[in-house]
């Protein structure tokens, strides 16, 4: 039989209710009422703190590429809609999150091949992995991409990919609130009725609104900005991606930035409320997140779930090691639920497993 008491806390002010046999009738009467007593669950539905059901994953590049590529010999952009690998994270299968309310995949696509207009009430942006010759169309604006390059489809607007007939096999990572704008049940799609999409300005005007932000601009502000400060004990040197027209997020509900750690450089610890996606867009090192040891290479993409501890360290005593990230902030200071805490012992950072263990918990 059902206990109505397992959530039980011996704490002053939180439910602590045994079952007595009258109780557990009067629960049947309330559910037969589609009713309940808040005491049964209030422990659990107000947690003390925000308990993450989404677990740390590092997804390795050189694991998952070929399952990706393998893909194009499977299924067509038509017959798939997208050709998508979405990452699956194991707490969030019920959503298809990558991490809290945030999905992702990384997309394929061979020279020459397209896939349809369509827009949705999910914002998307995508991250450039490899490949030559891609492209992207936004409401008429065409943009073309090349690694590291980062480009916006703000929700409602009509976008398709591709990649030029004189191209290479392109990959890149797609990030979408999907899972959050399902949550709150205000999903919708649609597909161009003419299929595709008339490019009807010059290609890459986009400048209002700024739909591009290109990799070497942004590498070199970054180089730039360390010469000028310490950066952020937690982050290094961080550079927000923004909207110029705003000077805020760069959508309402995703906001991206770019990081540097420099030659050496291994953040402390810290934890925020939102959850983030990490693209290592440069160099290799590792993160402690949640006091398991990840790491990283070039093009491996791992997730810190909310309030969960994580620091970054960069490998390399002479390179630089960049962190690419989008992450739900927008949506969490909207709301006025952002925190941010440091992790205070053992000088700022956490006591980990030891480097390889992490193996278990790698996707
Ligand atoms: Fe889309
Ligand atoms: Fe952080």
């Amino acid at each position: 039989m059902d206990r109505f008491d397992r959530y039980r806390e011996d704490v002053p002010g939180r439910a602590n209710v045994a079952d007595t046999p009258e109780l557990v009738a009067y629960y049947r009467d309330l559910e037969r009422l589609n009713a309940a007593a808040l005491w049964t669950v209030a422990n659990r539905i107000e947690p003390w703190e925000p308990a993450s059901a989404s677990v740390p994953v590092l997804w390795r590049y050189k694991d998952l590429r070929e399952h990706v590529l393998r893909s194009v010999s499977l299924v067509t952009p038509e017959q798939a809609g997208r050709r998508v690998i979405y990452l699956d994270n194991p707490g969030r299968r019920d959503v298809s999150a990558a991490v809290g309310w945030l999905y992702s995949g990384l997309q394929v696509m061979d020279p020459g091949e397209c896939a349809s207009t369509h827009r949705h009430s999910a914002a998307a942006l995508r991250f450039i992995m490899e490949g030559r010759g891609a492209y992207t169309i936004v409401d008429g604006h065409k943009m073309t991409l090349g690694p590291n390059d980062f480009v916006l489809t703000p929700n409602g607007t009509w976008h398709e990919h591709g990649v030029d007939a004189d191209g290479t096999p392109c990959i890149w990572q797609d990030g979408l609130d999907i899972p959050l704008v399902n949550a709150l049940e205000a999903n919708f799609y649609e597909v161009h009725p003419d299929l595709h999409q008339a490019v009807i300005h010059p290609v890459d005007d986009s400048k209002t609104p700024l739909l591009k932000y290109e990799w070497g601009p942004t590498y070199e502000a970054l180089q730039r900005l360390a010469k000028t400060t310490d950066g952020s004990p937690f982050d290094g040197v961080l550079m927000d991606y923004v909207n110029p027209a705003t000077g805020g997020p760069v959508m309402p509900t995703i906001g991206a930035s770019m990081q540097m750690l420099r030659p050496g450089e291994h953040t402390k610890a810290h934890r925020q409320t939102g959850s983030f996606l990490y693209q290592v867009a440069k160099g290799s090192g590792f993160s402690v997140i949640g006091g398991k040891r990840f790491d990283w290479n070039e093009r491996d993409i791992f997730c810190v779930p909310s309030w969960t501890f994580h620091e970054h360290a960069n490998a390399s005593a002479t390179d630089d090691a960049c962190l690419f990230c989008f992450n739900d902030l927008p949506v969490m200071k909207a709301l006025s639920l952002y925190r941010e805490a440091p992790y205070r012992e053992n000088g700022g950072h956490q006591r980990c497993t030891p480097a390889g263990s992490e193996a278990s918990a790698s996707g």
